[in-house]
């Protein structure tokens, strides 16, 4: 359970890249890392327009002085102070990830960055090279892997509750690009644009989640070859924007991942479905404090999130008790406190013992994307894995 209480001795240094005013995403960084006193905000280079991150910076109380006109100035002027950042979130657009956090880890900063991490599995691996160089801490935001019943899922299949797996399916399949959204908002506009966005829209915009959510609770079961058809539905998109991909796993079993933008009529459309050979669980990212447990011949069951009877893994991320809803926001700050853990750890030689969204959790999503442009563009064939 999760108190508030410090679970660090002294609150860690920390700065953003990007989340400036209107982003859609910083607010989330801030209030996730803010949430356990672990984090305290201390500098920013907030936006690519200076003066409107200086003035945002000013509102949420940053020293002016270290409000700085881009991640340069940031790091360079904040390696000469006592005071310096530790760490720093990067929450700007696709095409500067791999930049910004090379730069970051080449400062000495521990990093959270955005996903997709970068374009290419060759930035990948690099960036995973410099991670080791460095001895820093990596986290990529994967947020929907702090929910509860994400880990409860992931210790019910670790303990043979489902039995062997067979099939793993998966959706992130929302409506809200089923037209060209993109036209006259620029916070739109990049992320169809190949330049700014990477190889793939839908697939590295909401399939990564699925790709990394898979990984979290089957940590031993390794893609093998995949094969994606993928569309892009709307006029002038160069970037998919549907695309669905079968996978299958080193342990026989099948995986299905179907990311889209053009689900008319549905709201987010986040949910899966794990199947065992004697039951399965599944879960709906808008109802995330429940999680389906189906046994073969068994009256179905419905597990909730802060009860007795889930697993203590689980249960140490409860912030209030069964019942009153916690969501994406308590998501986050699950994942902000392993990284301040994690960083605690880091710096005073530690192993840390806990599983997160690692450097590799990033390789594994940049790789994912381009296996499956690989295949789509190769009429769907199938693309082995195991070569990289
Ligand atoms: N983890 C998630 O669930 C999730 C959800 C949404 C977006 N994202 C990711 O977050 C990133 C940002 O997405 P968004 O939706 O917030 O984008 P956005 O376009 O809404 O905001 C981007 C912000 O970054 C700033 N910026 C751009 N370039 C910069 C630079 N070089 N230096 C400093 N600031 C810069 C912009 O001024 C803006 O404030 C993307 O990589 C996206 O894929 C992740």
């Amino acid at each position: 359970m999760i108190y508030g209480e410090k679970n660090i001795e002294n609150p860690i240094r920390w700065g953003m890249v990007g989340g400036g005013i209107g982003s859609q995403i910083g607010y989330i960084h801030r209030s996730a890392a803010l949430r356990d006193f672990n984090f305290d905000l201390v500098a920013g280079a907030f936006d690519i327009d200076p003066e409107r991150g200086k003035a945002f910076g000013k509102n949420l109380h940053v020293d002016p002085e270290r409000c700085y006109p881009d991640y340069q100035t940031m790091f360079a002027e904040e390696a000469k102070r006592e005071d310096g950042v530790q760490a720093v979130s990067i929450a700007t657009p696709n095409f500067t990830h791999y930049t910004i956090a090379k730069a970051a880890l080449e400062a000495g900063l521990h990093v959270y960055l955005e996903k997709p991490m970068c374009f290419t599995t060759e930035e990948a691996l690099d960036l995973e090279e410099t991670v080791k160089k460095t001895g820093k801490i990596m986290f990529v935001s994967y947020g929907y892997a702090g929910h509860q019943m994400i880990e409860q899922a992931r210790e019910m299949i670790a303990n043979g509750d489902l039995g062997k797996i067979r099939i793993v399916n998966m959706q992130f399949a929302h409506g809200g690009n089923n037209v060209a959204v993109e036209k006259g908002a620029a916070s739109q506009a990049w992320r169809v644009d190949p330049k700014k966005a990477g190889p793939a829209f839908s697939m590295g915009d909401v399939g990564t989640h699925l790709v990394y959510l898979a990984e979290a609770m089957m940590p031993d079961m390794k893609i093998k070859r995949l094969m994606c058809s993928k569309q892009s539905f709307v006029e002038g998109r160069q970037l998919e924007d549907n695309a669905m991909t079968i996978m299958e796993y080193d342990n026989g079993a099948v995986g299905y991942i179907w990311s889209s933008g053009v689900n008319a009529g549905e709201l987010f459309g986040e949910r899966f479905r794990i199947v065992g050979e004697k039951a399965s669980i599944a879960w709906d990212a808008e109802h995330p404090n429940f999680l389906s447990y189906e046994v073969q011949g068994e009256a179905p069951r419905v597990l909730a999130r802060g009860t007795g009877y889930i697993y203590d893994g689980a249960k140490a991320d409860d912030r209030i008790g069964a019942g009153h809803p916690e969501g994406l926001f308590e998501s986050w700050s699950n994942l902000y406190t392993k990284f301040a853990k994690a960083i605690d750890k880091c710096e005073k030689g530690e192993e840390i013992d806990f599983w997160y969204p690692d450097v590799h959790a990033g390789v594994l999503g940049v790789k994912w994307v381009e296996k499956c442009v690989e295949s789509g563009n190769n009429d769907s064939a199938w693309v082995s894995y195991e070569e990289a």
